[in-house]
């Protein structure tokens, strides 16, 4: 085997009925999800990504990819990179350095809801034992779906009045979906709309021999739900999470939330006349769009056999206490334990808020919402643009003795930056996320963080208010599981740990797409004088247009 796996991708738009309903979609090679990279630990990937998008840019982020060495290709649009524009060729090259489960995805934008994305499978060197086994192994990505474009969706987000994007109508398991297209007014709607009788629109199906064992890689891309994810009548074993291997946790069924992936092994151990619904159920909002059906298929009964019985609804949506349980449940294996440093250099808490700048309504971390540069921080500190910026440093916490988290955010003093937290090479930082109550009375929002170019250690998980005495002494430092996406609860905190020993620039965001859109982000930067000489592919926007 050659340690190289070369690929050339190209992204267009196309028609597509991923849940019968007609909608255009950004296929790579003609799919959504586009191809799964499969490699092994310590392989170089290159893809050649031609952009024919014909009157959009793209970018693509390696998620959970930590890209030691090649910052560059990180992916992540005005950080980064500048954008790839329509007919050019951006070539992507790095390393997988570490075997797991992750992701791609476009990262420019609100593009990844356009169904810009994929799986990257990467397998343990020759000669190196996984602590599970299994029969096979499978791939599933959930995502939920709009009918609205992006630019209808963004248009609306940074506008006044502002346009909320609503509820997805679908959810996809691994692209599939459907839409009750009864529910459209047959009268108003152009022919072929809505096409049940499309290829493109039959539910998905997982086919398995009784007695096997499965392996079922699960991630999530979606642009707004948490989801809960159950195969009616069979249990599941986690044994993985965003790349490290979980001690192993038996469970009904799984919470998983944008940007996250898992391992699980189910195996088919139930009365094999019959098939069983996979079923995908919005938690964390209240649900609007039905559940996301489908079907675990026992050889040899029809792959399209819908089973008989009601498809399983999930646990109930606000069901905060469930979602905190399970994340806490969630431990590095024994025997594969990388302990964190038992103390850290920095800490920086980061308040969780619904703002409003100027009549537009914004999400923001310590009263700043986040807004992107012209020139990528990247090239700019490398090349000592120093006007590309803001030079002030964000703020390290809010004022948490006088702001009360349960009552609607006053917003005070809310305002844009594209400041950047500088860290020190090597240093251990903490990040304490705190939520909030959000604009609307009683309601706070679950946020999935996505951290770039690293894994941290998940120290704790809370209810209600950080207490910066008592809180870091319940710390786990023994087995925390490592990461790269982890959820903040509803009124909670969650508390992170890593080393800024990746030289690069870094974003840090909410992965719901329209939260980092709205401003839910922020970017570090660590050892950038280490970085080498940058590829001039990633220039061109900006100050760097040379
Ligand atoms: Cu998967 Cu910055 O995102
Ligand atoms: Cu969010």
């Amino acid at each position: 085997i050659i340690p190289f796996h070369y690929r050339r991708w190209e992204a267009k738009y196309e028609y597509k009925f991923l849940d019968c309903y007609k909608k255009l979609a950004i296929t790579i090679n003609g799919e959504t999800p586009g191809p799964t990279i499969i490699a092994q630990q310590g392989d170089t990937i290159v893809v050649d990504l031609k952009n024919s998008l014909l009157t959009e840019n793209v970018a693509i982020h390696w998620h959970g990819i930590r890209q030691i060495g090649t910052p560059w290709s990180d992916g992540t649009e005005g950080l980064t990179q500048c954008p790839s524009l329509p007919g050019e060729i951006h070539t992507y090259k790095f390393v997988v350095d570490r075997a797991g489960t992750f992701l791609y995805h476009a990262h420019y934008g609100m593009q990844r809801s356009a169904g810009l994305y994929g799986s990257i499978h990467v397998s343990v060197p020759n000669g190196v034992t996984e602590p599970f086994s299994y029969d096979y192994d499978k791939n599933i990505i959930l995502n939920d779906w709009y009918h609205q474009s992006t630019y209808e969706q963004a248009t609306g987000l940074s506008s006044i009045p502002f346009v909320w994007v609503g509820e997805p109508q679908s959810l996809l398991i691994q692209g599939r979906g459907r839409y009750n297209c009864s529910v459209l007014s047959t009268s108003s709607i152009e022919a072929g709309l809505c096409n049940t009788t499309n290829p493109d629109c039959s539910p998905y199906s997982m086919t398995v021999v009784s007695g096997k064992t499965y392996r079922l890689r699960i991630s999530s891309l979606t642009s707004l739900s948490a989801l809960n994810f159950e195969i009616e009548g069979h249990n599941m074993t986690v044994v993985e999470a965003d790349g490290h291997y979980v001690q192993p946790l038996i469970i009904k069924n799984l919470n998983i939330y944008s940007g996250e992936t898992y391992s699980v092994l189910v195996k088919a151990d139930q009365d094999p006349s019959r098939n069983y619904w996979a079923a995908v159920n919005v938690i964390g909002r209240q649900p609007q769009t039905p559940t996301g059906l489908g079907i675990f298929n026992y050889y040899p009964n029809h792959p399209l056999k819908s089973p008989t019985t009601t498809p399983p609804t999930g646990p109930l949506w606000n069901d905060s206490d469930y979602r905190f349980a399970q994340s806490l449940a969630i431990k590095a294996r024994q025997g594969y334990i990388d302990p964190p440093p038992q103390n850290s250099d920095r800490v920086i808490t980061l308040l969780n808020t619904q703002n409003r700048i100027d009549g537009y309504t914004k999400w923001a971390v310590n009263n700043v919402s986040f807004v992107f540069p012209n020139t990528p921080y990247l090239i700019a500190l490398k090349e000592n643009l120093t006007d590309t910026f803001d030079q002030s440093s964000p703020p390290e916490n809010y004022d948490s003795a006088n702001y009360d988290i349960y009552s609607i955010a006053k917003n005070p003093n809310a305002t844009y930056s594209n400041g950047i937290y500088r860290l020190e090479f090597n240093s251990t930082v903490d990040i304490v996320l705190q939520n909030a109550n959000t604009m609307n009375a009683n309601n706070s929002e679950t946020h999935p963080w996505h951290l770039h170019g690293h894994d941290f250690w998940v120290l704790g998980y809370g209810k209600g208010k950080f207490d910066s005495v008592n809180d870091p002494k319940k710390y786990n430092l023994i087995n925390p599981i490592k990461k790269n996406t982890v959820p903040l609860h509803t009124f909670g905190w969650t508390a992170l740990r890593f080393q800024a020993n990746n030289p690069g620039v870094w974003a840090f965001h909410c992965h719901i797409e329209s939260h980092f859109y709205m401003g839910m982000g922020v970017v570090f930067e660590e050892g950038v004088e280490r970085v080498g000489k940058l590829p001039t592919s990633i220039m061109g926007c900006g100050e760097t247009k040379s």
